[in-house]
């Protein structure tokens, strides 16, 4: 057996070759591997993805060097038919054992500062961050978040409107599980979990971070790209894990962000009249966290969590002896725990009452329009006019 001092011109140039090849090999993974991610739609998301790429690089190079040497073994130094011989007797060679650590020391130091240098840059506070608190909750993610209250240009009323729910530096709070943001404005997320822990996920940002009860952790991303993109939930918190999720919705610059929100203000502050056209623009908006549990055909939902509510106007009515649809619907919300659907758990989160957050005129609109889901589409709480006369009468 040569010994490593003696390799010849010749071997040293196949090396080279051959190590060539593996780069090169392990750089064609690198490239067509990341053609399979969302697209990158923050500025953290280039710094992740090539951090990635580097580490695809390194891996397809041992990758191919490991599958090659495997190959090569088993097709040189098979056993012959005739062969019942053993094989050479082998014992450890310290040259290259103190080869085969260095190396990979080296490349792990070397991973370890690059992504320490991402985590530190994708992490650092940045100027002008927009700070949205986000909620996760089984079974959906509620984003709050304020903004300046002078953005009503050209609507006088509705300015005036908005004066009394402003907080003290002018600021407007707006809570969903839809994020609003725009292209360039950095976004700091402040996380917590009101019941379980949950990770918070936006594959298209390249952030992930756990979300935990009882303390408060932090992500920060920048967007680059004008779209709407999908939030998930990475850790498993109940049944409903799979259907919690949420959307970030990145507008193209500050001026559609402002669009979008004068048009949202308009609905929150003048809404329709019809209780049933407002309670559906409430439940839509998904101020309230209905969506992540419930299936409700007619807004598109699917969860199966909770009880369905496709036609539960005609349900509503005849599950209570003695309560009408609008009683029962109204008990419901309020107090989930009184009425259990068979097959169904008490848990559904607190919305009404300390910890709640629902007014009673979203909940009057919910209930009217949750009473309008019937087979027919005819209402089945036909008190609802009175109640509402009686309601403005007070
Ligand atoms: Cu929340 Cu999974």
């Amino acid at each position: 057996m040569k010994s490593s001092s003696s390799l010849g011109a010749s071997t040293i140039i196949v090396i080279i070759l051959a190590g060539v090849a593996l780069l090169a090999g392990g750089w064609l993974i690198a490239q067509t591997t990341p053609s399979l991610f969302p697209p990158q739609a923050s500025a953290e998301a280039q710094q992740v993805d090539a951090l990635f790429q580097f580490m695809l690089v390194l891996g397809g190079f041992v990758f191919l060097l490991v599958q090659a040497l495997l190959v090569y073994s088993i097709v040189r130094f098979r056993a012959r038919p005739d062969d019942m011989t053993d094989g050479t007797p082998m014992h450890g060679n310290t040259t290259l054992e103190i080869v085969w650590t260095a190396i990979p020391a080296v490349v792990v130091f070397v991973i370890a500062v690059y992504s320490y240098q991402v985590w530190v840059s994708t992490r650092a506070p940045k100027d002008d961050e927009m700070v949205v608190h986000v909620q996760g909750q089984r079974f959906n993610w509620a984003f709050t978040y304020s903004v300046p209250g002078d953005l009503v240009p050209g609507d006088a009323q509705l300015s005036t409107a908005i004066q009394e729910d402003l907080t003290d530096d002018n600021q407007f709070t707006i809570t969903s599980n839809e994020l609003h943001t725009y292209v360039g404005r950095p976004v700091k997320m402040e996380i917590n979990a009101d019941d379980v822990n949950h990770a918070f996920w936006v594959p298209s940002m390249r952030i992930k971070q756990d979300a935990l009860v009882g303390r408060t952790t932090e992500v920060r991303f920048t967007p680059t790209l004008a779209d709407t993109y999908p939030v998930v939930c990475a850790e498993l918190c109940g049944a409903g894990h799979g259907a919690m999720a949420a959307i970030i919705v990145v507008h193209e610059n500050e001026e559609a962000f402002q669009t979008w929100l004068n048009g949202e203000l308009q609905t929150v502050f003048y809404p329709p009249e019809d209780p049933v056209a407002r309670g559906e623009q409430v439940l839509a908006s998904n101020t309230y966290p209905c969506s992540g549990c419930h299936a409700l055909e007619a807004l598109g939902w699917t969860a199966q969590v909770g009880p369905n509510l496709t036609g539960v106007g005609d349900r509503a009515q005849r599950r209570v002896p003695g309560q009408s649809a609008w009683q029962y619907m109204h008990e419901s919300i309020q107090y989930p725990g009184n009425y259990l659907v068979p097959g169904y758990g008490n848990v559904m989160p607190a919305i009404w009452g300390p910890g709640g957050t629902m007014s009673p005129e979203d909940l009057d609109a919910i209930v009217s329009f949750l009473c309008a889901q019937t087979a027919t589409g005819e209402s089945a709480c036909p008190e609802v006019g009175a109640q509402e006369t009686a309601m403005a009468g007070e």
